[in-house]
């Protein structure tokens, strides 16, 4: 059976309830906090840095899953390790030297992972894909909770599974962007590994029953 793992984008949680919806996050059925670290540079936006997300995993009881979007991501990776990060993910269009980038994340004990824009062809994965634990597809442009899902995702993660098979690599496809129950079957049929859902999650009535929704939607 297919376990599908649920990641809820914390960028849509209260920042002023910030502990109690980490809570909600630990007591549901949700495997992974997605972490969106946005520098103003990357992205047309700023998210928060390094005083929150050591807030966050304070009290997080789950995979860390932290999705930089930043320039020059190197030069953080120390310090998101002794943050407590357990992926690190860069995206391609931020890294020169990718594959050094990875090797890197890996050395400081952390899954490696490469965030890749809804204008960014899977077939540059091709030559590290083995080096990489998860792909994390952006179903919508960076930067922003709330967006449309972008429907030409549905192939990129067919694409990028044949990648992951004809290479025999064990990585994870993740997809960032615009998820709900309208999307969630189809983009795991296609291939899809992990979910991760913003506003879907913390804009409904019942955030706890909305991850169950999700995760039994998608478990088949
Ligand atoms: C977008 C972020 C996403 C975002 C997803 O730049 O990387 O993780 O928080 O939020 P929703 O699910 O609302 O699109
Ligand atoms: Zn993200």
């Amino acid at each position: 059976m297919k376990n599908t793992l649920i990641a809820p984008s914390v960028l849509s949680a209260d920042f002023a309830n910030l502990q109690r919806d980490i809570e909600m996050i630990n007591n549901s059925e949700a495997d992974w906090f997605h972490i969106d670290i946005m520098d103003g540079v990357f992205v047309p936006n700023i998210s928060f840095g390094m005083p929150v997300l050591e807030a966050i995993t304070r009290h997080a009881k789950k995979t860390i899953d932290v999705h930089l979007m930043i320039v020059n991501p190197d030069q953080y990776i120390k310090t998101f390790a002794q943050l407590g990060a357990t992926n690190l993910t860069v995206h391609i269009e931020a890294c020169t030297h990718l594959h050094r980038t990875l090797q890197a994340i890996k050395a400081e004990g952390m899954k490696a992972g490469i965030a890749v824009n809804p204008h960014t062809n899977v077939s540059l994965l091709e030559d590290v894909i083995k080096d990489v634990d998860v792909v994390c597809l952006m179903s919508v442009n960076p930067g922003f909770g709330g967006q449309s899902f972008i429907e030409r995702t549905y192939d990129k993660v067919k694409q990028l599974k044949e990648i992951i098979t004809r290479n025999g690599a064990s990585t994870l496809i993740e997809i960032d962007g615009g998820v709900s129950d309208k999307n969630a079957k189809q983009l795991v049929e296609a291939g899809a590994d992990v979910l991760v859902a913003g506003n879907y999650v913390f804009r409904a009535e019942d955030p706890v029953a909305t991850i169950a929704g999700l995760k039994k939607l998608t478990s088949f």
